[in-house]
Parts: C-alpha cells; structure tokens; sequence
C-alpha cells in the first residue's frame, strides 16, 4: 500500500470518521450535509482540489460500457449526492462515474426526520429518506450553470442521473412523471438510470412488475430516441435486492425489449438479516438496509443478471472491501458503485478497489 493510500486510509479511519460520527450529536444526515457541502466549496477551490486528487489518486483502467468511456470501474452510488451539490467533487475522489439523484419531477421534502440510522457494528445503514430533493429540473439548472452536458466531460467523468417517482403522483400515473424528470435530465446525463427499487416511496416496487416495468421503460427509451435519434442517452434500470429469480426475469425481459442499456443491482433491502445482535433495535425502523448485511445477497443477484442477461451490469450493494469488489467483478458486474463503504472506510477504498482491480 502507497504512503498516500495510508494516509487516506488511517487519517479517515482513525480521525475523521470517528469525528464525523460523533458530530451534530451523531446525527447521521447533518453529517452527510455538512460532507457534501464541504466537498461542494472544496471542489471549486483549486488547491484542495489538487490535494484532494494527489491524495487519493491511483491509476485505474477505462472501461467502455453501453458506449460511455469510464476512467475506471468504481462510481458513486444513487443517493449521496442528490441534488449534484458536489458533482464536481466526485472526480477528485478518485471515483470514475457518479451517480446524481434520485430526483424526482416534483421537488419534495421526503420522511419525517430522522430517516438515517448507523448499524455501526454491522457496517450498515438504515435509511428511509424518501427521495428528498429539489427536483429534476433544479439539478438539471444547477448542471447547466456548471456548464455539465451530455458528453462534455466538464463534470470531470461521466455522470449518471438517478430518476424515481414523485410520492404524491400515484403508481398508476408513474409513466408521466418518470418522463418530466427525463425531459429536464437528459441533456446532462450520459446516462440516467431509472429507480424503480427504493423501499421508501410507497408503491414504487410494484413498478418492477412485468406489465408495468415494460410500459415505464418503453415510454423512456422512446422518449429517448425521439430526443436523440442518432444517439439516444443510455437507460439503465435499478432494481432491488428483494425480488425473487421470476421477477427478476421478468424485469430483464422488459429490459431487453425495450433496449434498456444495463441493469444496476442492487438498492437497498427490506431484510434484516445480518445485523449484529447491537443494532438489533434498527430491525424495527422502517426503510432500507445497506453495507456489510447485503454483500452477499447483492452479488448473488448480480451473478443472476449477468448470467441471464447480455445487459452489463453495475454492481452495487456491500462493497465494503478491495475484496467485496473483486468479488463483484467476478460476478460478472462491469462497473461498481458504492455507497455505505464510501461512509465506512472513506475515499481510500475507490484507490484500494482500483489497485485491486488492476
Ligand atoms: C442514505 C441513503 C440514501 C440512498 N438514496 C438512494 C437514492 O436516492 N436512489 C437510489 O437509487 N439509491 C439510493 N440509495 C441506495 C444506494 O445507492 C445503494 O444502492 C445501496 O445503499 C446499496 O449499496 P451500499 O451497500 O454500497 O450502500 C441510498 C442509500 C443510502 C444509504
């Protein structure tokens, strides 16, 4: 391991996480919007961007995947960064994609605070946002203003944008809303990926249903064909930790019909196992499960989708190590994202995954 990577490694580990956790009263998403914040100023600020990039900074190999070229494999996973405050940032981290969102048509405040628990013990989170954002068209003015279109590379390195439903819109009139967020997205996106698999939004699941998965998906690539006939953005679909192999099928089977471009796998899981007997209590709070208890699960239906499918897959869901990623890749994902790692072991993981994979 460089000299750098340690110093990367232990100053987060042993300091800055330990700090991080303890602030605002341990309050997770106080945490998580002083980061993005701070990374937002930092990014625009040319010294810190310098260090930031000499620090975590480790050689990785690009990657073509649904005709975008990717500095690396590893990205930033739905989530972090919704409304794109810091899609500058991402870049200096080390990280070869990121993806922006969920953000959904109409800007909405999401669930009733708090909404974020650490599984400290178990390395997970427990999350019920809710899909709190400024909306699709307030990302897509603040990328505009930082001059980020499709395929200009101003961001950095390609970034993806996250679309998912507005809660108050009901399930039936899903297919319209998913495409007003498409309409103001597209221009920035190289590629957008389609949410259909956060627990959080009552209903939204259901979109993974054969009949209904198939019409949202075919509305959205038509869509964006019409947009971009000589090259349509690239549409890739999230799905869920939770499905069972049939409708897994089912969604691949829409996927490949439709001219879906990859699937990203997995969001966030309604299970609880895997929780260390500590966090036992976070079993009874609402919302999603992410980190160490869904490696397993996540790369099992990775391996699924890659070995039923000619889609390319992003992996996503428990990459907590250089050897969780690894073991992704041999799943047969081409790209990785991550999230709940990203929180655990900091920005030395994306150079430790990019040392491993090389
Ligand atoms: C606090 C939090 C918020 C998230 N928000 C989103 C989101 O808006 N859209 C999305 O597709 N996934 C979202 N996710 C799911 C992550 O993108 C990822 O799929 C999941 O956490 C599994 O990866 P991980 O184990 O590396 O965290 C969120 C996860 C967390 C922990």
């Amino acid at each position: 391991m460089s000299w750098r990577r340690r110093i990367v490694e232990d100053g987060y580990q042993r300091l800055l996480r330990p700090l991080l956790f303890r602030s605002h009263g341990g309050d997770p998403e106080k945490v998580h919007e002083d980061m993005i914040a701070t990374l937002g100023v930092l990014a625009a600020a040319p010294g810190a961007r310098d260090a930031m990039r000499a620090l975590t900074r480790v050689p990785a190999e690009p990657v073509e995947v649904a005709g975008i070229r990717f500095p690396g494999r590893v990205g930033l996973a739905a989530g972090m960064d919704k409304d794109g405050r810091a899609a500058l940032a991402w870049q200096h981290l080390g990280f070869a994609f990121a993806e922006l969102g969920t953000v959904t048509a109409q800007a909405q405040p999401g669930n009733p605070k708090p909404r974020v628990f650490r599984a400290q013990a178990s390395r997970g989170l427990v999350n019920r946002m809710g899909f709190n954002n400024h909306g699709a068209l307030a990302l897509a003015n603040r990328l505009a203003v930082a001059g980020i279109f499709r395929g200009n590379g101003a961001a950095g390195i390609p970034l993806g944008i996250s679309i998912g439903k507005t809660k108050v819109v009901p399930v039936q009139d899903a297919v319209g809303d998913y495409l007003t967020s498409f309409d103001h997205v597209h221009p920035h996106a190289d590629y957008v990926a389609v949410n259909v698999s956060s627990p959080n939004t009552p209903g939204l699941r259901t979109l993974q249903d054969g009949g209904a998965m198939a019409s949202l998906l075919g509305a959205l690539t038509a869509r964006a064909a019409q947009l971009s006939p000589a090259d349509p953005v690239p549409v890739f679909v999230k799905i869920a930790p939770d499905l069972t192999w049939p409708q897994i099928d089912e969604v691949l089977a829409a996927a490949s019909d439709h001219g879906v471009a990859g699937v990203i796998a997995t969001n966030t899981t309604l299970s609880r196992e895997g929780l260390a007997a500590v966090d036992a209590p976070l079993a009874y709070e609402d919302g999603g499960l992410s980190g160490a208890p869904l490696t397993v699960r996540a790369r099992e239906v990775v391996g699924y989708v890659a070995s039923h499918t000619d889609l390319p897959v992003m992996g996503v869901g428990g990459i907590m190590t250089a050897g969780d990623a690894r073991a992704m890749l041999d799943a047969g994902a081409r790209l990785l994202q991550l999230y709940t790692g990203f929180i655990y072991a900091g920005p030395a993981l994306v150079g430790a995954i990019n040392e491993e994979v090389r």
